[in-house]
């Protein structure tokens, strides 16, 4: 039995799609249970991060695990749920964590998770680091102004990031999960292009059939759109200064990852974009 945390999100739920496929028996965790919607051979447990009770009972009678959580309280997360995969036997965790900069910059929320993956670490539970760049899903925040203004606003000036399908990191995570000699690797996951945001508004704008507009703004005005977006201010703190980084063009580098332990093609922007195009309209 493999126990998915994180199901019914982006990556999470993929990963159970992805784990079911492979023929794998699939317990997901979710905090709502009554909300979720699952696949009539996934065993469904209600779990929460904060709650070492509900953690108990998720991982029992577990093989192996994959945890994904965020936010400033990732350490303490990952410390809940791998003392009680310790005590009940778990062989492996693989920890989908970030990328998050380099040796010099390291972006807050690279810092959570170094945090977790040492409470994993910690318990000797031989353990596998999936560390993805940005999600091409992200591009989903411009729904409202694409939408309402026919424009995209970015801090990103012109600098490049290798967006990675969420499909692709799902799949890392499978391999990780799924088949043998993945434990004590670390997976630097992005997608095959490096791209601005302004490259990646025009395949959208082919994608959609409109002609969007890239407006390159400042942190300050950033701040206020992802504030109005709904965004929480931790995120919002732990993302602004990163922008710096992208703009200095230090964030284009490619892994080739996917390819190597997939042995596919990684997904490109254009593929996302034509999937989710009506998301968009
Ligand atoms: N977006 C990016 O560009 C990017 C890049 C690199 C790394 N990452 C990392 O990717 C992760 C986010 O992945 P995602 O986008 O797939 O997530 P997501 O779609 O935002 O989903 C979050 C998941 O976490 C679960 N969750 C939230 N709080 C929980 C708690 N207290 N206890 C148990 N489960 C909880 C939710 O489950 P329920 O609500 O069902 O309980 C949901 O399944 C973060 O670790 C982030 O740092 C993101």
């Amino acid at each position: 039995m493999i126990l998915v945390t994180g199901a019914t999100g982006t990556v999470g739920s993929e990963v159970v799609t992805q784990l079911l496929a492979a023929g794998k028996q699939v317990r997901a965790m979710t905090r709502n249970p009554s909300k979720a919607k699952f696949d009539s051979r996934v065993d469904v447990v209600k779990g929460d991060f904060e709650s070492p009770e509900s953690l108990q009972r998720a991982v029992s009678g577990v093989e192996r695990v994959f945890s994904l959580t965020f936010g400033p309280r990732i350490g303490i997360h990952e410390r809940n749920l791998s003392v009680e995969a310790k005590k009940a036997g778990v062989r492996h965790i693989v920890k989908l964590s970030a990328l998050g900069g380099d040796e010099e910059v390291r972006n807050a929320i690279r810092k959570w998770h170094d945090e977790g993956e040492q409470a994993i670490r910690e318990t000797g539970i031989p353990l596998t680091v999936v560390r993805p760049g940005a999600f091409m899903s992200n591009a989903l925040h411009w729904r409202e102004t694409i939408r309402s203004q026919g424009k995209v606003f970015s801090n990103y000036g012109e600098g490049k990031l290798p967006p990675v399908h969420p499909r692709d990191i799902a799949a890392v995570v499978v391999r990780a999960l799924a088949s043998e000699g993945h434990e004590g690797k670390e997976y630097s996951v992005t997608g095959p292009e490096a791209l601005t945001v302004g490259e990646q508004v025009r395949i959208l704008s082919n994608a959609i059939g409109r002609t969007i507009e890239y407006v390159p703004v400042t942190d300050e005005m950033a701040r206020k759109g992802m504030e109005s977006a709904g965004m929480p201010v931790f995120l919002i703190d732990a993302l602004l200064p990163f922008a710096e980084f992208i703009r200095r063009g230090k964030a284009g580098h490619v892994h080739r990852t996917v390819e190597t332990v997939t042995g596919r093609a990684a997904f490109t922007f254009s593929d996302w974009a034509r999937e989710n195009a009506t998301a968009f309209r």
